[in-house]
């Protein structure tokens, strides 16, 4: 007999009862019953340098599938055109939600109208969604893609160089709460990542830099060869040289897979990635989401950071300097005189007692010691960052 197909019917036997193969038993009455779920998921990660070669990755993802694009204004007016057309072309039925561009959009109230649009759409759970845009709408869209029907396929398509960076990347998706960043959120992995590095040709140099301040952090904690390839190629980046852009998000996409693949679901914490971030997250928070760019506060956060890192003797000097001197190389902010607006030692740290409070009262600290080595420090106390705050110029 054709023993059906767990979870469906073969078709040799169409009526055949579904059973399991062993009846299972009731457990002793006092043995322990204990739920397990395991899941290894595998998603490539494309850079492509034209629509039609993103069309091609795309092609076996999509074929003959709904698919909802959720973009923002910004870059539905850039790219959303020609690629609804390409998706037509094979055989999708595409719909698109677009949300006003910038920082705010990562809100709940953002996703609960993702959510009512795909809820009155014909997607159904076999379709795949696109997030067509820059780290907001990786977050927000991937984040909507997590709950809806308990999780669809998505693909990110990243149009900013943080994003396709960084962002993009690693299946964190969430949106801010006003008291903190990133607080309602999960983890989910996309189907794909597809960056086409020609998209970044229209994208403003401030935030190209702002892109790169995630690649420099990635250079300081894991790749000497990445930070010499920084160093060399900076300025072509920011003229937009498609080559060099290639090879930066190339080398970027690599270390932060490698990292992420050792703890995907963050059950350690003491993640090197967070480099800058400890200091960062709060400055945004501190300054209003929006007003400094993601990659701006990670910058000034990495020098803030590697501040507590020297006065404590574990980073030369001279490796500081460096880092100070290729920021600014990049335009990126390092000190409060490069902030868009006044911002005090005491509110970043304000903002920083909510992270205490959600990391159960230890802040942690990701301190470079030398070009691709780090140490975390849980131990940094709230004097020390305060100095550190204060050699960065705040008041
Ligand atoms: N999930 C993660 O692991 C992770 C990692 C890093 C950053 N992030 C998040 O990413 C967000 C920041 O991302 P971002 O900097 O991409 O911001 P963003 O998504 O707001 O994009 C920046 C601006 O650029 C515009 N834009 C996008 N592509 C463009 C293009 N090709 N040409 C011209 N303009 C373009 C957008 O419309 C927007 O106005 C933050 O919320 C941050 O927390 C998430
Ligand atoms: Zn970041």
């Amino acid at each position: 007999m054709v023993r059906p197909k767990l979870g469906g019917m073969t078709a040799t036997a169409p009526l055949a009862p579904y059973r399991l193969h062993d009846h299972l038993p009731l457990p002793a009455p006092t043995a322990a019953i204990e739920g397990c779920a395991r899941r290894i998921e595998r998603y490539p990660v494309h850079i492509t340098s034209s629509l039609d070669a993103t069309l091609d990755r795309l092609e076996p993802i999509v074929r003959g599938k709904g698919v909802g694009i959720i973009t923002d204004d910004v870059v539905e007016s850039l790219f959303a055109r020609p690629l609804v057309c390409g998706l037509r072309d094979l055989g999708c039925e595409v719909l698109l939600h677009a949300v006003p561009a910038g920082e705010a959009s990562k809100s709940v109230n953002q996703a609960l109208a993702l959510w009512d649009w795909l809820a009155s759409s014909t997607l159904a759970r076999r379709d795949v969604l696109l997030t067509l845009g820059g780290g907001v709408v990786a977050d927000l869209g991937g984040w909507v893609a997590s709950a809806y029907m308990r999780g669809i396929r998505y693909v990110n398509l990243p149009t900013t160089l943080l994003a396709q960076v960084d962002g993009a990347l690693g299946g964190k998706v969430a949106v801010n709460h006003r008291l903190a960043k990133n607080l309602l959120g999960a983890f989910h992995q996309p189907a794909a990542v597809i960056a086409d590095v020609s998209s970044l040709r229209s994208l403003e140099r401030r935030h190209l830099a702002a892109g790169l301040a995630e690649c420099i952090k990635k250079a300081v904690i894991a790749s000497p060869e990445y930070w010499g390839l920084i160093h060399r190629d900076a300025e072509a980046i920011l003229d937009r040289d498609q080559a060099a852009l290639e090879r930066l998000v190339r080398g970027a996409a690599a270390i932060k897979t490698a990292l992420i693949e050792r703890d995907p679901y963050e059950a350690d914490l003491r993640r090197p990635l967070n480099f800058g971030h400890t200091v960062g997250h709060p400055l945004e928070t501190a300054t209003g989401y929006g007003t400094l760019l993601h990659g701006e506060a990670v910058a000034f956060g990495m020098v803030a950071e590697s501040r507590v890192a020297e006065a404590r003797g574990v980073l030369a000097p001279a490796v500081l300097e460096e880092l100070v001197a290729l920021l600014r190389r990049c335009g990126l902010p390092t000190a409060a005189a490069d902030l868009p607006v006044a911002v005090s030692a005491n509110d970043v740290m304000r903002a920083m007692e909510k992270v205490r409070l959600i990391r159960a009262g230890s802040l942690r600290y990701v301190l470079p010691a030398a070009i691709g080595e780090t140490i975390i420090a849980d131990d940094v106390s709230d004097a020390e960052t305060h100095r550190a705050l204060v050699a960065c110029g705040l008041a």
